[in-house]
């Protein structure tokens, strides 16, 4: 038993911020943030909470799909940028939706997404569920130093959702990896008042070792691309889609090149959303799905890397959902309310 995709969404929060803004206060520039990176904006939450975009994700997500929150079998939220530390995301959106199953959160950063379709894959696989929402929501904005120009201007906040109903098949092929390595990219943890703690404070703020992860970046997606098509008996150049993490522009351009792909089969939203790590990879698709891209019987490849430093991909073949796309016209994304 495996799953078909039955619906998408996507949120962003309202506030855009330009690159020029940015340079308001920091020592950086539109010219330097575009060309080496392919961002010209971001999104970030002012009076939104992460709960918010999770929940207009997973709404729109339930809508297009037509499936009822009471249906739901599982929630499982990617994020490693919660509005709590307990309960899980998931919990606080199936709380705001009405839904009554197990809900859980899943930690693998920007390959997030993959690793929770992962889980919910085994739900299907053990006729456990009919139907799952499956969600990448991040509010990076909370965890960035944004006094330090090599990283807060690379992310941005948002959310993807997609719900998935049992069918016949599963994906062609999924893969999860993890080189462990937590330097490379790390947020450190809260540290408390306990009156008994004596090790060392610090803010608990992204850092990030770019060049390095860079390299990471690359070489995953092209390893993956051909691992995927491999196991599916195809050639790279057979795949219709690739939705890829939007950490940086170069990495897709690179990635690109190196397996030799038409760039137009490439997804980009990097330039609207910079890197909203977990939620990159369903928001790119619901957008895709809304503009009336993605077709039956398209193959679709998703890369998701990052801290971890971990790695998610998956090759799906695309059935019909447009069943119920009421209005595949309508704008995707649209800001929380
Ligand atoms: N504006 C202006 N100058 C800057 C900025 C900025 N925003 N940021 C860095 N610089 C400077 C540096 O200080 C450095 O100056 P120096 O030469 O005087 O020391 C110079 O630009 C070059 O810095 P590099 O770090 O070598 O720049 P690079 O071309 O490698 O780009 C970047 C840096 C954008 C971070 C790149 O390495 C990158 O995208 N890395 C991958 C990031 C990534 O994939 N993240 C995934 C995260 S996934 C997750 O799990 C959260």
């Amino acid at each position: 038993m495996g799953f078909r995709v039955l619906g998408t969404g996507g949120c962003l929060p309202r506030r855009r911020v330009t690159n020029d803004e940015l340079s308001q206060f920091l020592d950086t520039s539109d010219e330097w943030i575009r060309q080496r990176t392919g961002i010209a904006a971001r999104h970030v939450c002012t009076t939104e909470t992460l709960d918010d975009l999770a929940t207009k994700a997973a709404s729109e997500a339930l809508r297009m799909a037509g499936v009822s929150p009471e249906d739901l079998d599982l929630v499982v939220c990617s994020t490693t940028s919660s509005d709590h530390l307990m309960p899980a995301e998931a919990s606080a959106v199936s709380e705001r939706l009405g839904a009554r199953c197990p809900s859980f959160d899943v930690s693998a950063a920007c390959a997030g997404f993959i690793f929770a379709l992962d889980a919910a894959d085994g739900w299907f696989a053990r006729g456990r569920a009919r139907y799952a929402l499956v969600i990448g929501a991040e509010r990076y904005s909370r965890i960035l130093d944004w006094n330090d120009r090599a990283t807060c201007v690379l992310f941005g906040d948002g959310a993807g959702a997609v719900v998935l109903g049992q069918a016949d098949e599963g994906p062609l092929s999924l893969r999860l990896s993890t080189r462990p390595e937590v330097a490379a990219l790390d947020v450190p943890g809260v540290t408390g008042n306990s009156p008994f703690y004596e090790g060392p404070q610090g803010p608990s703020v992204l850092s990030m070792k770019g060049r390095e992860v860079f390299k990471f970046g690359v070489t995953s997606v092209v390893r993956e691309i051909r691992a995927l098509a491999k196991e599916a008996g195809m050639q790279p150049t057979d795949i219709t889609h690739l939705v890829l993490h939007q950490a940086n522009g170069r990495i897709l351009d690179s990635a690109t090149n190196a397996l030799g792909l038409d760039p137009a089969r490439v997804e980009r939203t990097i330039q609207e959303t910079g890197n909203i790590s977990s939620a990159c990879i369903p928001f790119a698709l619901d957008r895709m799905v809304r503009q009336g891209r993605v077709h039956p019987g398209d193959t679709l490849a998703m890369v998701g890397f990052g801290a971890g430093l971990s790695v998610g991909s998956c090759l799906l073949r695309w059935d019909q959902l447009s069943a119920h796309v009421d209005d595949p016209q309508k704008p995707a994304a649209a800001p929380a309310d």
